[in-house]
This record gives structure tokens, C-alpha cells and sequence, in this order.
């Protein structure tokens, strides 16, 4: 099937997930959505540098396009880290100008970084130079009471200058002190509006919206102004979405039935399993994928109950989905 310029095109994308789209995520959510763009785990500069590099950075050529989030302030790094993804076969490399996390906001990483738009393009400019694929961000709507149009245009005008082309942005305010991340992807709310408006205001970058989106008809609206949007928890936990999304938004035939995906897995399991892997490793990134059909819980419980078993492989993922009723046109659409 062909790919719809999928080397460029942020029309369709999966959030960068830590813990959630790890390489093996990435490898599921291909196999649903051929021309979605990929985000990992935000890596951060100190992690990359520092620590196990081979593996922080692995991949494998079914995942393109795919996209490396990285997490720093200092641009010496982050264009050190660029580098290597660029090197290591990344098609993008991000910058996390969003996370709220207490943690992060220690090492001057994520989200506060956007009250500093100096700091930020001093970042890019050095990661553009350093890396010879598209350096884009992800950013909040604004930090605390930085919570306006200005705030967020001096942001992106700064990223623009710096040689950023394309910026996704979580469409709510990130609340720094006292808020857990989860909180701070659910309270906060989001103003899709002001994401239009940039668009109005940057007509020359792509823009992509980000936040609470989780069906069809939920994004096609968007895509009518907008560059593109992100897909978060709804992608992870209803990875069926993506089959829907992509053949929405790129007129590609979805597998005829879930269970093509189950098939699909078999040898990819096998491999990691006989490289000394485990099955859950895999599989507990498709508790979600029979969601609304018969037997999607009967397929959950069975991988909970067998996949942990030492030994276990891609045999105890075929008997799940073979807990799954086999008349899949009463599974209901995305
Ligand atoms: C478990 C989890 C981990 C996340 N990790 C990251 C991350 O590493 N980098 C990042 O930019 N955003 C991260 N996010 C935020 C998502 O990328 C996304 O912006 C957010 O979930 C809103 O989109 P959604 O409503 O479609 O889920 C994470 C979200 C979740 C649920």
C-alpha cells in the first residue's frame, strides 16, 4: 500500500508516550496505521550521553517515519543528541517543551523551558546545524499565568527563527507547581481556538493539534485549517483508531479483520522472544486492540493470566485472540 508522502507528512501522528511507545509500541502502531508519523519516549540529553545509547536509540526500518523526542536545555547537548539520532536513522527529531513533570522542570526539561524563548532557540539553532533531518517542537499552550496568544506566538516565532518548520502543540496550559503530569492532561482545559489562530498567525509553519482527541470525527474538522494532528491515550488505549484514522485521512484499506494484526505480530514475537525478550514486552501493547467487540475482554484476561508465564510466546497471543468472536463486523467503529 502506498505511502501518502509519508516521509514529510504530520498529518496524521502518535504522541511520544514514556513507557507507552517504546519500539515495540512503534511496531504495533505501523502495522495499524501505514502512514502515521511516530514519536518515541522522550530521551533526554543526559540519558543519551551518558547511558545506553545503542539501546535508547533503537529502532527498526518497519517504524518509518519516525521521530526521536529528545529532553535538555543545554544546546551543546541537545545538539550533541540530535546528532546521533540523526546518525542512528531518525527521520525528526523533537524537542519536549511540554511535560509539567516535577521531575523534568528539576532539570530545566519540558515545559518550563517555554517561559525561556532565547534559551529554546539557542536549543534548536544549535540542533539544527548539528543534525541534517527537520528539528520541530512540542509545546504547551502556555506555563501557569503565561496563558495567552503572545505568550505562545513569542515561543513559536522564536522556534521559526531558529529554523523550526513544524510545531505540535498540546492544545492546553501546562500547570507547573502542584498538579501531577496526569492532572496536567486532563484539568487544564484545552482551547483548540487558540491553536487555529496560531495557524492564522504562522501560515507558512505546519502546525499540529494536540489534546483529547479520540475518534474520526473528532479530527476531521481540524484538518481543514490545521497541519496534522497528535494522538495520545486514545491511540494507546483504542489502538484501532489508528487503522480507522489512517484509512480516513489517507484512503488505505484497513485489515479486514483485527485479528490480521495478531497474525502479523507472530513473527516479531518470535524474534524478540528467541533474542531472550518477553512476550509481555509486546503484548501489553494490545490489551486494547478488540476494544468493542465480543471477547475483547475474554482476549485481555487471557494475555494477563498466560503472558507473563516464563516461556511464554506468540502461541499465547493466537489462543487470546482466538477468545475473540469471530464475527468482527459487530465490533463497533472508531
Ligand atoms: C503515559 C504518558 C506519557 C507521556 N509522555 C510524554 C513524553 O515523553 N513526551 C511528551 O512530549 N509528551 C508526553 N505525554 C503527553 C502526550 O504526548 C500528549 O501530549 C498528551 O497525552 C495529550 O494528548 P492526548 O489527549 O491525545 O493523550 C505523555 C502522555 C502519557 C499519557
Amino acid at each position: 500500500m502506498a505511502r501518502a508522502n509519508a516521509a514529510t507528512s504530520h498529518r496524521l501522528c502518535v504522541a511520544p508516550m514514556m513507557e507507552w511507545t517504546d519500539r515495540h509500541c512503534r511496531y504495533i502502531h505501523r502495522l495499524l496505521a501505514p502512514n502515521a508519523r511516530l514519536y518515541t519516549e522522550m530521551v533526554t540529553t543526559g540519558a543519551l550521553i551518558h547511558g545506553p545509547r545503542d539501546r535508547l536509540l533503537a529502532h527498526t526500518g518497519a517504524e518509518h517515519p519516525v521521530a526521536l523526542q529528545l529532553g535538555g536545555c543545554d544546546p551543546q547537548a541537545l545538539a550533541t543528541c540530535a546528532r546521533f539520532g540523526a546518525e542512528a536513522g531518525f527521520d525528526e527529531i523533537n524537542l519536549n517543551l511540554g511535560c509539567p513533570s516535577d521531575r523534568v522542570q528539576a532539570g530545566r526539561i519540558g515545559a518550563c523551558l517555554m517561559a525561556e524563548p532565547q534559551l529554546v532557540a539557542d536549543c534548536l539553532r544549535a540542533m539544527v546545524a548539528a543534525a541534517d533531518v527537520p528539528v520541530t517542537i512540542k509545546c504547551r499552550l502556555g506555563i501557569d499565568r503565561d496563558d495567552n496568544f503572545e505568550f505562545l506566538a513569542r515561543l513559536v516565532a522564536a522556534a521559526a527563527d531558529a529554523g523550526v518548520r513544524t510545531v505540535v502543540v498540546h492544545a492546553r496550559k501546562a500547570i507547573l507547581k502542584g498538579m501531577t503530569p496526569a492532572q496536567n492532561r486532563s484539568i487544564p482545559p484545552l482551547d483548540y481556538e487558540r491553536v487555529h489562530r496560531l495557524k492564522g498567525a504562522f501560515p507558512d509553519l505546519a502546525i499540529v493539534l494536540n489534546g483529547g482527541l479520540d475518534s474520526v470525527a473528532a479530527v476531521r474538522p481540524h484538518l481543514e485549517a490545521l497541519d496534522g494532528v497528535m494522538i495520545g491515550r486514545a491511540a494507546y488505549q483504542n489502538p484501532w483508531l489508528l487503522a480507522a484514522l489512517d484509512a480516513s485521512l489517507f484512503g488505505t484499506t484497513p485489515p479486514s479483520d483485527r485479528r490480521l494484526i495478531v497474525v502479523a505480530l507472530v513473527p516479531y514475537i518470535d524474534a524478540h522472544v528467541a533474542n531472550g525478550g518477553r512476550l509481555h514486552d509486546v503484548t501489553r501493547h494490545v490489551h486494547g486492540l478488540f476494544n468493542g467487540c465480543p471477547g475483547a475482554r475474554a482476549f485481555r484476561r487471557h494475555l494477563a493470566e498466560h503472558g507473563h508465564r516464563a516461556g511464554a510466546g506468540s502461541e499465547v497471543l493466537l489462543a487470546a485472540a482466538g477468545r475473540v468472536m469471530p464475527n468482527l463486523a459487530t465490533c463497533s467503529s472508531a
